[in-house]
């Protein structure tokens, strides 16, 4: 692309979601329910959900056959809702990932490369352009403040706030394929992004993360709980299948698959194909000036981690998670942290499971 830096700012998306919702005035995120009442009405929700199956101790109900937040079935149903719920326009991007799989940085990435043409990632330290330097969003912003994540928008009555944003929108979601709507999944306009991560990681990464809501429950009990298929986002095999077996129909179309795993041994690959997916490629000018290295580590662990806006204490108007600050989204960012969590045998009988719900589908975790 070879910018200087010095050209206008072009008004396409995607956009840092924050920048749209957030009222200047308050740095809160303006909080107008939708109008035309998308959200069930509250006796409508409780007829829905009183039968369900629930854990009050990890907020979870089971909707559909799925574990899930109770606080997203809102929202979920929201967006299912024919006509009602989520409009979907051509180019629309969804992120999607089991919580605590690289979600985080998936956004960081796909905002990177899809908004390079009014942000260029900023060169490597040592070059002289400061103004690239300072202004790139995500040096301000947590990557959870740029890519607005669905069911949490829909289930706070904000879902309209995403008629605001241009196109190409980028958005993310932890549903279930199979829960999402007809309008996403079976649009050939609209492309999705899953991200998957050894399920052994993803666990010991999501007890650091329930331990800052819940600091006494013990880790046996989130991995009983994944092993018998209850815990959040739950079966998480189903999770990853259903957007397996979407990517095998239409690898080049709907649905890109990326592990975690393949993004951290080779980042500019994984970079390069997002790019291509989403009909960005790199040109060889952008590919000669370094951009997609540049990307690289805009988004890596240790430069996003050390950001003062992603230090512990920062709260994103978006995420307002108490518990949950932006610094939650970083911890050790590695593979293989199962081992000081999980004895051998423990590591054996959930990738049993998991090789059992996988067989026949190609996809695999074993090493
Ligand atoms: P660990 O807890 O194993 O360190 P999510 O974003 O889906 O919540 O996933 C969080 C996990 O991704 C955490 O894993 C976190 O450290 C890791 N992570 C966050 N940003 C990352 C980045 N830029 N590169 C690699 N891993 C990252």
């Amino acid at each position: 692309m070879g910018s200087t830096g010095d050209e206008p700012i072009v008004m396409a998306g995607p956009v840092p979601f924050v920048d749209v919702v957030v009222d200047n005035a308050g740095g809160a995120v303006a909080n107008k329910a939708d109008p035309g009442g998308v959200l069930p009405q509250e006796d409508e929700y409780e007829s829905i959900v009183s039968s369900l199956p629930s854990n009050p101790k990890l907020q979870l109900l089971c909707y559909q056959g799925k574990w899930l937040l109770e606080s997203w079935v809102p929202g979920i149903i929201a967006i299912q809702r024919p006509g009602g719920g989520f409009a979907p326009r051509h180019g629309d991007v969804v992120l999607a990932s089991l919580p605590k799989c690289g979600t985080t940085w998936l956004k960081a990435l796909a905002f990177a490369t899809m908004a390079r043409r009014a942000h260029p990632p900023p060169p490597a330290a040592g070059d002289d352009d400061e103004r690239r330097q300072r202004h790139h969003p995500l040096l301000r912003l947590n990557p959870h403040d740029c890519v607005p994540s669905m069911e949490k928008l829909f289930a706070a009555g904000l879902g309209s706030k995403m008629d605001a944003l241009p196109s190409p929108r980028l958005m993310a979601t932890h549903v279930h394929h199979s829960l999402l709507p007809a309008s996403i999944t079976d649009n050939p306009h609209c492309k999705i992004i899953y991200i998957c991560r050894d399920p052994k990681d993803m666990i010991v990464s999501l007890w650091h993360f329930v331990r800052r809501r819940l600091p006494e429950i013990p880790f046996l009990e989130l991995f009983e709980s994944a092993c018998e298929g209850r815990c959040l986002s739950s079966p998480i095999w189903d999770h990853i299948l259903g957007y397996w077996n979407a990517s095998k129909t239409s690898p080049e179309t709907t649905v890109l698959f990326l592990r975690y795993e393949e993004l951290l041994h080779d980042p500019a690959d994984g970079v390069r194909k997002l790019a291509r997916f989403v009909g960005q490629p790199f040109s060889p000018e952008e590919e000669e000036a370094g951009v997609v290295e540049d990307i690289v580590r805009l988004c890596s662990f240790e430069q996003m981690k050390n950001l003062e806006v992603n230090k512990a204490a920062g709260l994103s108007p978006v995420l307002q998670q108490n518990a949950y600050t932006n610094g939650s989204f970083f911890r050790k960012g590695g593979t293989g942290d199962w081992a000081n969590h999980m004895t051998p045998e423990m590591a054996e009988r959930l990738d049993a499971i998991v090789e059992e719900k996988l067989r026949g589908s190609g996809l695999s975790f074993r090493s």
